[in-house]
């Protein structure tokens, strides 16, 4: 127990420096890891699609058992929408399962071109460009826009692969502390003038480890007092706040701009995968050219297009988003009253504060054969103080699947002498 030693990311080098020693310390800790039952580098793998309930095997007593799932970024339910299903099975029957080509040589099939448009209506902006992850579309807008000659500035709770991006692209990278806008404009003001190529301000819109929203109409005075760009990573946003599911600018009321980058995500409330990102024409242009995690990869297969057009329709035309609302409002409150730490958690993400790594792989394991799945997240992804459960609302959660899920952490915080409020 008290070796216990999470480094999902830090292990990074070796005992006697060599890369398979590397290699060789980590299987150690994986084996002593599995050895203990701990739930952090295997998961049980499940039989059933990422929905409300799921069905999976238990790795270590081989049988199958039911779950409640809490840890799905599939927040509308979509990825397992029998409408949604059989608009991309119409789609495969006709245009294949892979799109045979990179987007500028052979793979753009009018799906594609029909998805960009949608995605476009959905954001407001001129125009839109497709990859088949977020993680991609991240890499090639930071990667695409920027080069040694810049200066960008990140939150410092933004997602790895918009600082990936940045390491890709040679940009100098400083990073203000979380949502501290008065930090932000310090960086801004002693930086502007070292920088005449210009500095692009990136923050996600929703944070994905804390479901807080940047304060983006403080952060657009700024960046346009010092006439930097701005991107906005709507991964968790997209589908999840704003009217009919617009996003981040949609939730502040703000249009489109020319200063503004927005990258997304098909792969969470979206339910499918890939990603995108929404920009000014000029921007957009460029970047199908410039943007290489675009132009040198395989574009997103139609059936995958049609899925998201399919989502995009059902989040028009159905409450989806209301009743997701609705479930995160009543969680977060019901949490809040019984004294549960949820930081400044507004969405469909709700950390549950821990503040113990081992504690928070012990109470996920234990949640899991109660009947709930919910991630644990640890440091380095946050300090180690806010280890904690990463709980994610979905719409087509019931009542008393959020009021069971309130009831078993009451239980296992007791059970691990873990102060409530
Ligand atoms: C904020 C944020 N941006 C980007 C991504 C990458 O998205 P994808 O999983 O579609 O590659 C994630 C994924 O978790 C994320 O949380």
């Amino acid at each position: 127990m008290e070796d216990y030693r999470i480094s999902l990311t830090a292990n990074r080098k070796s005992k006697d420096g060599s890369i398979m020693g590397k290699v060789l310390d980590f299987k150690e800790e994986m084996i002593k890891h599995e050895n203990s039952s701990y739930n952090v580098y295997k998961k049980n793998p499940f039989i059933t699609a990422c929905d409300r309930q799921v069905r999976y095997i238990d790795r270590h007593e081989s049988k199958e058992q039911n779950a409640i799932m809490f840890g799905s970024n599939s927040y509308l339910g979509l990825c397992n929408s029998e409408y949604v299903i059989n608009k991309s099975i119409e789609c495969i029957k006709e245009l294949g399962v892979g799109s045979g080509g990179v987007p500028l040589l052979t793979g753009t099939t009018i799906v594609q071109n029909e998805l960009e448009r949608s995605i476009s209506s959905l954001t407001g902006f001129e125009d839109s460009i497709l990859f088949t992850s977020g993680y991609c579309a991240n890499l090639g807008m930071v990667s695409g826009l920027l080069g040694p000659e810049n200066l960008i500035v990140h939150d410092k709770l933004n997602h790895a692969s918009l600082i990936d991006g940045t390491i890709l692209s040679g940009a100098k990278m400083l990073r203000f502390k979380h949502n501290d806008l008065t930090h932000l404009e310090k960086i801004l003001k002693e930086n502007t003038s070292k920088y005449p190529g210009g500095i692009l301000v990136v923050t996600d819109g929703v944070f994905s480890m804390d479901g807080d929203i940047a304060d983006i109409p403080a952060i657009l005075n700024i960046v346009r007092r010092y006439k930097c760009l701005l991107a906005i990573d709507e991964a968790h946003a997209t589908g999840v706040i704003g009217e009919n599911g617009g996003g981040t600018l949609s939730y502040f009321n703000i249009g489109y701009s020319k200063d503004i980058i927005l990258t997304g995500c098909l792969s969470k409330a979206l339910g499918v995968v890939g990603g995108y990102i929404s920009a000014s024409q000029e921007i957009i242009d460029y970047l199908r050219v410039y943007a290489r995690s675009n132009m040198f990869s395989t574009s997103l297969p139609p059936g995958d297009c049609a899925s998201v057009l399919a989502s995009l329709e059902l989040i028009r035309s159905t409450d989806i988003v209301k009743r997701l609302f609705f479930n995160s409002n009543y969680l977060r409150e019901k949490l809040k009253d019984n004294g549960f730490e949820i930081l400044n958690s507004k969405t469909a993400i709700i950390p549950v504060i821990i503040g113990d790594d081992l504690k928070a792989s012990l109470i996920s394991k234990d949640a899991l054969d109660l009947g709930v799945v919910v991630n644990p997240i640890f440091t380095p992804a946050v300090p180690a103080n806010l280890s904690r459960l990463r709980i994610s609302v979905m719409a087509t959660h019931t009542k008393s699947d959020l009021d069971m899920l309130v009831s078993i952490l009451i239980n296992l915080f007791n059970k691990y002498d873990i102060q409530r409020l």
